[in-house]
């Protein structure tokens, strides 16, 4: 059975009272025991939240270095020492706003792995692509380092999430079947690479525009394993409730 997870991305929001404040609702609150909840506050907050018994902890990024001097960076390293066992790496946001290469992001994938981190790797086309008819192919692009570089035991390690560039922020969802064709076609390239054994392990979630209103018909689609959230991860009732959508 793969792990359905819901995870929150909160991206650059909530001074630190806010944060304080959503961190302390979700960390009290109950969830259903199969459903892994992450949440991911800015790097400014990990440290303070990285104590949390009822919620895993992710960074919204990490450094694809190891040390030294790269100015306003942090290493797997340095989330580790703080008890983080998972970051989000090839968000569209640092693909798009910090030209973020499928090289540099495999790096990042590499490192997390090197020190015991889990990667929630992101990918996902555009609106051009889409109306191009390439999401497919540019998706497959995009995952062809991690599947050409790492070992299956490895790449069972991986979350996968599948945010489509147009539907992030935008109040566009994917309709529920052409998320589930995508997670799908992700599935089917990993079984085709490795095995079904090692496709059918591991969680793929979906990301853009994901909120109450649409995550139970999301949820339920077969290869639809969880949500990585962004705006409606910023309330707590929404947020929620998502997580008891499945
Ligand atoms: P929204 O849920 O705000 O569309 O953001 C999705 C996302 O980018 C999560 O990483």
């Amino acid at each position: 059975m793969r792990k359905k997870i819901v995870a929150g991305n909160w991206k650059m929001n909530l001074n630190k009272l806010d944060a304080v404040e959503l961190f302390k609702s979700l960390e009290s609150s109950v969830y259903p025991p199969d459903v892994e909840v992450i949440i991911a506050p800015p790097s400014i907050y990990l440290d303070s939240f990285s104590n949390a018994s009822n919620l895993k902890i992710a960074s919204q990024d990490v450094s694809q270095n190891s040390n030294g001097a790269y100015t306003g960076e942090f290493s797997s390293e340095m989330l580790f020492s703080i008890n983080l066992r998972f970051a989000i790496v090839g968000h569209s946001e640092r693909r798009v706003f910090h030209n973020e290469s499928d090289e540099m992001i495999f790096n990042k994938v590499k490192s997390l792995l090197n020190n015991g981190l889990t990667p929630i790797f992101c990918c996902g086309e555009s609106l051009d692509d889409r109306n191009n008819g390439i999401q497919f192919d540019v998706v497959n692009s995009q995952l062809s380092n991690i599947l050409n570089n790492l070992s299956s035991s490895d790449l069972e390690k991986l979350i996968i999430a599948y945010e489509p560039v147009w539907a992030i922020g935008t109040g566009l969802t994917a309709e529920p079947s052409d998320a589930q064709a995508m997670h799908s076609y992700i599935r089917n390239t990993i079984a085709n690479k490795f095995t079904t054994k090692t496709s059918e392990q591991i969680s793929i979630l979906y990301g853009g525009s994901c909120k109450p209103a649409n995550s139970k018909e999301l949820f339920s689609m077969k290869d639809i394993d969880g949500g990585l959230i962004g705006g409606a991860s910023l309330d707590s009732n929404s947020f929620l409730a998502i997580v008891n959508s499945f």
